[in-house]
């Protein structure tokens, strides 16, 4: 069958359509780093509302062309689609990773720079099992990993010396000072105690990562990649007690596992948890009634053991839907597949923009209100894709990983105190909540309670 004949019957955009999609839903993306952030450029995106200008293209394209998914004017060696549906959405993120692998090409050029047997970028048997690897150790099953108490206690050393560098500084934190204790607190989890200051392993880690974003537009640099899985590999001999380097120990593996290939996405990925938490304590600070409520379940859960946080985790997800770490979701069809009007070519890369999913003001009233009771009334969900870890088979198995670092964070660094962002008018309550948030130069002001 030809291109021609497989995508009868579903609405293809003109160049012009897939030229803008480019220009405002993937460029701004691919600018500020799918990898690493650049800063900078988050800087831009956020005076210039391009995260806005995403979603209201998407809208647009949606209002004219019905539920698609919608064929974009792409090379034949490439077809490319944009998902518009909700229900296709849940389906694509279901039927993961046959027929939708999760080895999309654009994710491949870019996470082979670093990790080119990732369980993400793998498929077929390789795949399952990387995956299989990376559910057991990070236990993406449970809400509560088994080292939950550990990872608290390291949480609560890490906040502690930083809220006092926080009073040293007259009450002042910024993203530097959150950031460096966050690499310790990740650097400990995943690797263990003695990993705690190897600022060097980020550092090696974060050059990668920046080489990543240019995906396959840069050679890459192998000698970088041999010495972070040298580093790596150490840590995992080593196996102290009570990081996830254990549980790799412990975790059965066979030729295709390839533990070093998953342990730096478990670094990377963390990075943007810290900017989520980074974010919550910002809308927390901004919203006086959900700060009462956070202080008053802090106070509640902490003296019982292993304390759950409920509320502080459903404002990481806020955080997340609000501002998304992964907006373009992206899975590529390995056969064709039918759709209610029409077929879909084998190799379609299919793109999932999480903030249209999020934020569909058309539908919903609180698309750009901070509601943490979102996540904690599941009958509020009803209506919506959020996708902010994925969804389906292909979810994020660090999930509850992050929820509980993220919280136990939050937990620490409010208890008896009070945050005020600087200027106060930098998120407020009253107004909607902006299309993006750069959380690089969020400076918050504290005192005690
Ligand atoms: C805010 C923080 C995080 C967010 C928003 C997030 C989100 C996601 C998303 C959306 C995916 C699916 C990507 C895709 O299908 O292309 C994913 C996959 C993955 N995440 Fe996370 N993640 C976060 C943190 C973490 C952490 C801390 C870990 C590990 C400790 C982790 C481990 C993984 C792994 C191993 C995969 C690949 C799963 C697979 O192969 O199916 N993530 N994450």
């Amino acid at each position: 069958m030809t291109k021609e004949s497989l995508q009868h019957g579903l609405p293809r955009a003109s160049v012009s359509e897939t030229l803008a999609v480019m220009n405002d839903v993937m460029l701004p993306s691919v600018a500020k780093g799918v990898i690493i952030r650049r800063p900078r450029i988050v800087g831009l995106a956020e005076r210039m509302k391009l995260d806005q200008r995403a979603i209201l293209r998407v809208q647009r394209l949606e209002a004219k062309y019905g539920p698609g998914p919608l064929m974009l004017r792409s090379p034949d060696s490439k077809p490319m689609a944009l998902v518009l549906d909700p229900g296709h959405a849940n389906r694509i993120l279901e039927q993961t990773p046959e027929p939708f692998a999760t080895a999309e090409w654009a994710k491949r050029s870019v996470l082979a720079h670093f990790e080119p047997h990732m369980s993400l970028i793998s498929h077929g048997v390789e795949r399952a099992e990387r995956r299989r690897f990376n559910d057991d150790v990070l236990q993406s099953h449970c809400a509560v990993h088994h080292l939950g108490d550990r990872f608290a206690t390291v949480v609560q050393e890490e906040a502690g010396e930083l809220l006092q560098d926080i009073r040293q500084a007259g009450g002042h934190l910024d993203w530097d000072a959150f950031v460096d204790a966050w690499n310790r607190v990740v650097r400990r989890v995943v690797l263990g105690d003695t990993a705690r200051d190897d600022r060097a392993l980020t550092e090696t880690l974060s050059k990668l990562r920046a080489v990543a974003n240019w995906g396959f537009l840069h050679p890459g640099r192998e000698h970088l990649r041999k010495d972070l899985h040298e580093r790596l590999l150490r840590y995992l001999e080593r196996a102290e007690k009570g990081s996830l380097a254990a549980e790799v120990a412990r975790t059965s593996c066979n030729e295709v596992t390839q533990p070093v290939h998953q342990v730096p996405q478990w670094l990377t990925a963390f990075n943007p948890a810290g900017m989520a938490t980074f974010r919550a304590l910002a809308l927390l600070a901004a919203h006086p009634g959900e700060s009462e409520r956070a202080q008053a379940e802090i106070a509640h859960d902490i003296p019982h053991a292993s304390p759950r946080f409920g509320f502080l985790r459903a404002s990481i997800l806020e955080s997340l839907r609000l501002w998304p770490t992964v907006p373009l979701v992206l899975r590529e069809s390995t056969v064709a597949t039918q759709w209610e009007n029409g077929w879909m070519p084998a190799n379609t890369s299919m793109l999932l923009h999480a903030p249209f999913f999020h934020r569909d003001d058309r539908y919903l009233d609180d698309a750009h209100r901070f509601n943490p009771d979102l996540w904690l009334q599941p009958e509020q969900m009803e209506q919506r894709v959020l996708m902010p870890f994925s969804e389906g088979t292909g979810i994020c198995p660090g999930r509850h990983l992050v929820l509980l670092v993220g919280s136990h964070m939050l937990a620490r660094l409010l208890e008896g105190r009070e945050y005020r962002l600087k200027p106060p008018t930098r998120l407020l309550s009253s107004k909607p909540m902006p299309p993006l948030l750069n959380n690089y130069d969020l400076t918050f002001e504290s005192r005690l309670h």
